[in-house]
Order: C-alpha cells, then sequence, then structure tokens
C-alpha cells in the first residue's frame, strides 16, 4: 500500500505541468521505498530473473509515480539501490546492470528503446516519466566494458557504477551521475576514474545530482552548489542511521540548511537495517521529512518548493561559524574532561552539572561553549558537551570538527556517546557554538524519539550560534554543530574494496 503524505497548505499547481515558462515554485516528491531484495547468492542469476525482481520493485515505484503526478508533482525522487537492493558481490549484481548512454545522445527510450542494446529498465523509467508527465530520478547500476587498451580496467573486462540517471517529463534521459564516494561495503561497485559534477536545467531551476555517501564529500557535493550554483540537489540514498550524529533527517536537513539549496532525499526502508528517514529540506526549514521504525511500508511525500531560493527574502544570511565562539572567553569553572567515542571518533565531553551554566570543552584546535538552562532537569538524566577535532578513518576517510551536546545513554559517564533513543529533561534556553576552522559546519537538533525540532523553536545566528528562540521546553537527544574541513581530507573518502592499480 502506498501512503501519502502531503501537507494541507500546500497549493497543488498541476495546471502549470504543461507550461514551459519559469516556474517560482514546483512540487516536489520522494518515495521511501521498502525495495523487494533478491535472495542473496554468490552464483549470478539469468538476466531474465534479475529483470523479474527490478520490475517488482518498479511496479511499486510506478504507483508511487502516478499518486505523484495525481497530486501536481514535477519531479519525484526514488532511492538508491531502490531497484534491486544491496546484497551483491561483483560477479551477481551483474545481469542487474544495463549500459546506460551519455545524456548527450539525446535519447527518449520509451520512443526508441532498442538504440542501446538491452535496456528494458531504462524504458521502463522513460515511459513512467513519459505517461505521467514527471521528471523522474532513480538509481541503477552501469556496465561499461574497457580492455588491455586501459590499463585500469577491471580483470573482468568491464567497469560497473551506482548510477542515478533521471528521465524529463517528455521521458528523455537528461541526466547520468555515476557516484564518486563508494561506501566500503559496496564491493559490486568501481569508483569512476572522476568526480562528475552533473547538473541540468528546468522550468523550476537548476538542478544537481549526487548518491548517499557523496553528501559528506566536497566533490561533488559542496562543488555542485558552490562552483555551479545549483538550486535543488537530487539525493537517492541508502543510508542506515547511526544515533547520536548521523540520522538521515537531522543530517540531510541539516546539509540543506548550512548549503543554502533544496535538497531532495530519498531514503530506502528497511527497518532491521535502520534504514528510514527521507525528507524534502528547503533552507530555511524542512518541508516534510519521514522515519518510520515501526511498519514495513514505503511513503510518498510531496512538497511544495521555491525553484530558485536565493532569489527569495527568505534566503538565510550566510554564516560565519566561529564569529561568537571566537569574541568570548572559555568559560572555566571547575570543570572536569573526560573521553568518549562517538563512529569510532574519540571526543572530549564534560558534564553539564547544573539545571543552568556556561561550559566550554576544547580539542585541538577546537572549542566548543554552551550555555544552557533546563527545566525538569532529572537526576536519571546525564548530559554532556564534547569536541572532537580529528580526521575520521573507518569506513571511509574525512576530516572533521564537532561541537555537540548529548544525553548519554546511562548515568555513567563513560556511556556517553552511545545511542540513546528518549530524553524526558527539557531544555529551555541553549546556545552552542565553537571555534570552527571551516566554513562548512551543519547544524542539527535531535529530539526524543529522533524527531527533528521544529524551526520556530531555534535558529542558526549568523555569528554562528545554534540557539534556541521561542522558550518552548525541548527534550533534546543531541544537537551537533557537524563540521567538516574539506581541506584536510585525504584525495578520496571512500576506502575502496579493491584498489585499481
Ligand atoms: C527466494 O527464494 C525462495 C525460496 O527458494 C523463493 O520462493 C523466492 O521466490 C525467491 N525470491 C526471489 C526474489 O527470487
Ligand atoms: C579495445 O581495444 C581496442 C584497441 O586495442 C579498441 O579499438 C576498442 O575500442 C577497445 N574496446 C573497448 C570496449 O574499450
Ligand atoms: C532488510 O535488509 C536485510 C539485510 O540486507 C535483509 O536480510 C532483510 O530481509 C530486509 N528486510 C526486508 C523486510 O526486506
Ligand atoms: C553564563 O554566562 C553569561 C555571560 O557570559 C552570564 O550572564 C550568565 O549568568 C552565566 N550563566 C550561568 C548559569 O553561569
Amino acid at each position: 500500500m502506498i501512503t501519502l503524505y502531503f501537507p494541507k497548505q500546500v497549493v497543488i499547481f498541476g495546471l502549470f505541468i504543461l507550461n514551459v515558462r519559469a516556474l517560482d515554485t514546483f512540487i516536489a516528491a520522494v518515495y521511501e521505498h521498502a525495495v523487494i531484495l533478491p535472495n542473496r547468492t554468490e552464483k549470478p542469476v539469468s538476466h531474465e530473473e534479475a529483470l523479474l525482481l527490478m520490475n517488482k520493485n518498479i511496479d511499486v515505484l510506478e504507483k508511487a509515480v502516478k499518486l505523484a503526478a495525481q497530486q501536481g508533482a514535477h519531479i519525484i525522487v526514488t532511492p538508491e539501490d531502490g531497484i534491486y537492493g544491496w546484497v551483491f558481490t561483483r560477479e551477481s549484481i551483474y545481469p542487474y546492470l544495463e549500459d546506460i548512454p551519455a545524456p548527450e545522445v539525446n535519447w527518449i527510450p520509451c520512443r526508441n528503446p532498442k538504440r542501446f542494446g538491452n535496456t528494458p529498465v531504462q524504458e521502463r523509467l522513460s515511459c513512467l516519466a513519459k505517461d505521467n508527465s514527471i521528471y523522474v530520478v532513480a538509481n541503477i547500476g552501469d556496465k561499461k566494458p574497457c580492455n588491455a587498451s586501459d590499463p585500469q580496467c577491471p580483470p573482468d573486462g568491464r567497469y560497473q557504477y551506482n548510477t542515478n540517471v533521471v528521465f524529463d517529463a517528455e521521458g528523455r534521459l537528461v541526466a547520468r551521475y555515476h557516484k564518486y564516494n563508494l561506501f566500503a561495503p559496496e564491493i559490486q561497485f568501481d569508483f569512476p576514474k572522476d568526480s562528475e559534477l552533473v547538473t541540468f536545467d528546468t522550468p523550476f531551476g537548476k538542478f544537481g545530482v549526487f548518491t548517499c555517501f557523496d553528501i559528506f564529500s566536497h566533490n561533488p557535493a559542496v562543488a555542485l552548489v558552490d562552483e555551479l550554483q545549483v538550486d535543488s540537489v537530487l539525493y537517492p540514498t541508502a543510508w542506515y542511521n547511526t544515533l547520536p550524529l548521523l540520522s538521515a533527517a537531522p543530517f540531510h536537513s541539516a546539509w540543506a540548511r548550512a548549503m543554502r539549496v533544496n535538497l531532495l532525499a530519498a531514503n530506502t526502508h528497511n527497518t532491521s537495517m535502520h534504514m528510514t528517514g527521507s525528507g524534502i529540506y528547503a533552507p530555511e526549514e524542512v518541508k516534510v521529512y519521514h522515519y518510520d521504525m515501526e511498519t514495513s511500508s514505503g511513503q510518498l511525500m510531496l512538497a511544495e518548493l521555491k525553484s530558485r531560493p536565493p532569489l527569495e527574502p527568505t534566503f538565510p544570511p550566510a554564516v560565519d561559524w566561529s564569529a561568537y565562539a571566537r569574541s568570548v572567553k572559555p568559560f572555566t569553572s571547575g570543570q572536569s574532561h573526560f573521553p568518549g567515542m562517538i563512529y569510532f571518533d574519540e571526543f572530549t565531553f564534560t558534564e553539564l552539572k547544573g539545571d543552568a551554566g556556561n561550559y566550554t570543552v576544547c580539542h585541538k584546535d577546537l572549542c566548543c561553549h554552551i550555555t544552557y538552562k533546563m527545566s525538569e532537569k532529572r537526576g536519571d538524566e546525564v548530559f554532556a558537551l564534547g569536541a572532537f577535532d580529528g580526521l575520521h578513518t573507518v569506513e571511509g576517510q574525512y576530516y572533521l570538527q564537532i561541537c555537540t551536546l548529548l544525553k548519554c545513554q546511562t548515568t555513567d559517564l563513560r556511556s556517553c556517546g552511545e545511542p540513546v533513543g528518549s530524553a524526558f529533561t527539557k531544555f529551555e534556553e541553549f546556545s552552542l557554538s565553537g571555534t570552527f576552522g571551516t566554513s562548512y559546519v551543519f547544524p542539527q537538533i535531535v529530539l526524543s524519539g529522533s524527531q527533528l525540532a521544529p524551526e520556530r523553536h531555534y535558529e542558526v545566528s549568523r555569528d554562528g550560534r545554534l540557539r534556541s528562540r521561542s522558550g518552548a521546553p525541548l527534550p533534546v537527544l543531541v544537537m551537533a554543530l557537524y563540521g567538516r574541513v574539506f581541506e584536510k581530507d585525504p584525495p578520496r573518502l571512500g576506502q575502496g574494496p579493491r584498489k585499481l592499480q
């Protein structure tokens, strides 16, 4: 069953679909899909069997596309691995792959299905787009033959790429993006030689495309926004939530806020893998998001977005992330520090002892300040302020500077940084800031039950403070300023399973 969430206040501009003049707003859709997985097997299945499984998934996506189009959506994003899942070796995924041409060939697979060989998946996706007059974004696998004339060609004579494709409302292939930053377990795919910056223009703004782990990167993620000035980013992902700092909806919405772009994030849905959390995020607010650890169903979301956010009066100003923190003296009142791990990184923590207070904690070059006031501080809950400045080296390498305030898992300080699901203590006031050496800082607040804090309750000030604004008490699980220092990254974030020589 496909359920739909579409905020009531959104006006439907269905009449504009056939209109090619510039639109000030558009309706975006994302679909969180509970992927039907193939059986795990080392031995490759036949192409027919692979197609059968892919068609089962596309049947579900088709219902979502139709429903979205009926509601006036201009574009719909479906998840990474959304058509065949992720349980593969290099050999066993091969029957699922198609040769995907570059968009420059100007191809509508629905009209001309045999032009590039056997491509039934591209044909079907193209027809979905064309028949419903909607842009369709999907993630499939590309295969590219190579031979000894290319010294990097793998021994089996082909490259296999994790690939996003976009078909426009006439069914034309308008974008093809090969995922650059593969995540460690993706042994079925090859790293492309170069990072591609893939964009396309529409009557409702300029779009960029990337995939899942790419969101940690400068190339292509930041480059698409800073260098190519896209208005909106299309983001298929297969993201498993890792509290406290790496949950899908909090992290993705923070990225959209900090980068000041629209982000259309479609996650796969599999609760036993903790995969859930999709949404439509504008620079100034979360338009809609979905987080569901209870059911095994998919979910369609729609929201109206501004086509060109920088032209809007609501466009948030740029933030100087260290201005406030550098202007104040560190708070020092008999605080003791202790270490704690978050996702394999050793933070320096200090406990927040009173109902209200000022604390500073430093790690290397980063000092984090918190000023806070709690109501109803519970004796059985402990909160701590943590700082981390260093290279993360597990499942990828990337340089971080992070300030975080979080609830410890138990009252034992050694549990600070471990995942925790609920909090009862409420914060009436808070202001978190840090002496960041980067202008890329992603601000997030997660409340008890993994819910996002509504924007009316907090703000990011121009001098880099993440602070309360309404005085409404919030049951904070974790808040963080998650900074990325790209200059200190190694050349590639992902560590490939096999090194191409
Ligand atoms: C997986 O295997 C079971 C039992 O052999 C079979 O019934 C089922 O159809 C298979 N599923 C897929 C997706 O091939
Ligand atoms: C294989 O190599 C030959 C030259 O040795 C070249 O002409 C041909 O295009 C290559 N094929 C592929 C798929 O790269
Ligand atoms: C979720 O993913 C796991 C691991 O790949 C798989 O074993 C399980 O069957 C999936 N659950 C569903 C409901 O598909
Ligand atoms: C925190 O510091 C501010 C000034 O920096 C001061 O006004 C306030 O009283 C302090 N709060 C506590 C609880 O110490």
